[in-house]
């Protein structure tokens, strides 16, 4: 171990001012909500959902996306779960799904009464890929759920190539990966749906929770916005009743009118967190207990974090030393990015419905009851990655400190 102290060891920090916020909202979704609201008290019609503020939200959305349709719901998890009815999938059948994400990027299948079957992901990534989803498809597989986590796209070629042999729909979870793109097209256009979510901590938002229902073909449109409505049926002749029974996902007026401020922003967003990444890259190039790995060939993240990974080869301590330390001289770190929902509490007791174990436990589920997912890819990428902050708010400054940070951390612990 050499040079300057640390300041985990009493040295001064780096950085002693925190990381500036993103300031996300301004002025324009300021005035975009007070219009609604000097609209409401000026005719007396309270402020509603489904109307012009939406409709324009979600064309805004589709033209982002290059055409097609979306539909906003009132966050990820419900757009996930949109999702999945739209495919109409029978109960006590698989999905398949990747094992680190968010909870509410997994729960949707249960919620479903189908059986989530978990994929590992591809070694030292954050993402599944074709190999790990291709080992897991049975007779009884009905849809394919990955995410594109941190921004960073999925390799959806060779997963549309499977996916498309054995016929079953996928559904890409966008949640953290609006703008993303491989071989030139955008995420969420490869698979049959996608799901985005629009909380506040995402690329953009509308207002504290949200999202998004994606898809480029008009009949499932037609679905998903049925099953984000109680099953109203929108496009049927009038008179005519609900025709699927389902809960009311819908997003509000009021969110989709940030909502719809915040797709101008995107581009800008997206362009901002990229023109970082790839000048930390060039600065990262010499490290050697630090590196940023490559993203997938021919992909252009839209970063929501920077997947960092460490090299205890190089180094005289562990992972989580190494963080502590960039934490300690103020670095925007995270030790740990391993959200596997397959380990919580409500997985491993079956608790979905009431004490019945369902959907695993019911009789009519013929697939395997003993399975298990033991994920070793994710499980030896934990020891190892681990997540920096990249805000579309940070410019040279940040940079210039980040990097200081890392280099004073990586000359203590060089080996
Ligand atoms: C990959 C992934 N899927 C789904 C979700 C759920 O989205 P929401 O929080 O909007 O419900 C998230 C949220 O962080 C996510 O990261």
């Amino acid at each position: 171990m050499r040079g300057e102290r640390l300041a985990l060891y009493g040295g001064k920090s780096v950085r002693s001012v925190p990381f500036p916020e993103r300031f996300l909202i301004g002025k324009e979704e300021k005035e975009a909500v007070n219009r609604l609201f000097d609209q409401a008290m000026a005719t007396g019609a309270a402020i509603g959902y489904g109307g012009p503020e939406e409709e324009a939200f979600c064309q805004a959305f589709a033209r982002f996306m290059g055409g097609g349709y979306a539909d906003g719901v009132n966050s990820g998890t419900t757009a996930l779960f949109v999702a999945l009815r739209a495919l109409d999938i029978e109960p006590f059948t698989e999905v398949i799904v990747t094992c680190l994400t968010d909870p509410g990027g997994m729960m949707p299948i249960v919620m479903n009464n189908c059986i989530p079957v978990i994929a590992d992901t591809e070694p030292f990534s954050y993402n599944t890929g074709p190999a790990q989803i291709e080992k897991l498809i049975t007779r009884y597989t009905r849809a394919i759920v990955v995410a594109h986590i941190a921004g960073e796209p999925c390799d959806m070629t060779g997963i549309m190539r499977i996916a498309n042999q054995h016929k079953i729909p996928v559904i890409e979870d966008c949640a953290q990966a609006h703008g993303a793109k491989l071989r030139g097209r955008l995420v969420g256009t490869f698979g049959s749906l996608a799901a985005f979510s629009t909380m506040f901590g995402k690329h953009i938002c509308t207002g504290g929770q949200g999202g998004i229902v994606y898809t480029r073909s008009q009949k499932l449109a037609v679905k998903a916005r049925q099953m984000a409505d109680r099953g109203k049926p929108f496009t049927l002749p009038p008179g005519t009743s609900n025709c699927v029974a389902s809960l009311n996902f819908n997003l509000t007026e009021f969110q989709a009118a940030i909502g719809r401020v915040q797709v101008k922003k995107l581009p800008w967003i997206i362009r901002r967190r990229r023109s970082f990444v790839r000048k930390l890259r060039r600065a990262f190039q010499n490290f050697k207990t630090v590196s940023i790995p490559e993203p997938l060939p021919k992909s252009e993240p839209s970063y929501w974090f920077l997947r960092l990974r460490f090299h205890p080869e190089f180094a005289t301590c562990d992972k989580t030393t190494f963080c502590q330390a960039l934490v300690a001289e103020g670095m925007p770190v995270t030790a740990s990015y391993f959200p596997m929902p397959h380990l919580s509490e409500w997985y491993r007791a079956r608790r979905v419905f009431g004490t019945s174990g369902y959907p695993w436990s019911c009789p009519d589920y013929k697939g395997k009851k003993d399975w298990s997912f033991p994920c070793p890819n994710a499980i030896a990428g934990e020891k190892v990655l681990f997540r920096l902050s990249v805000f579309e708010s940070w410019g040279e400054s940040e940079l210039r400190d980040i990097v200081k940070g890392f280099k004073k951390v990586e000359g203590f612990f060089r080996k």
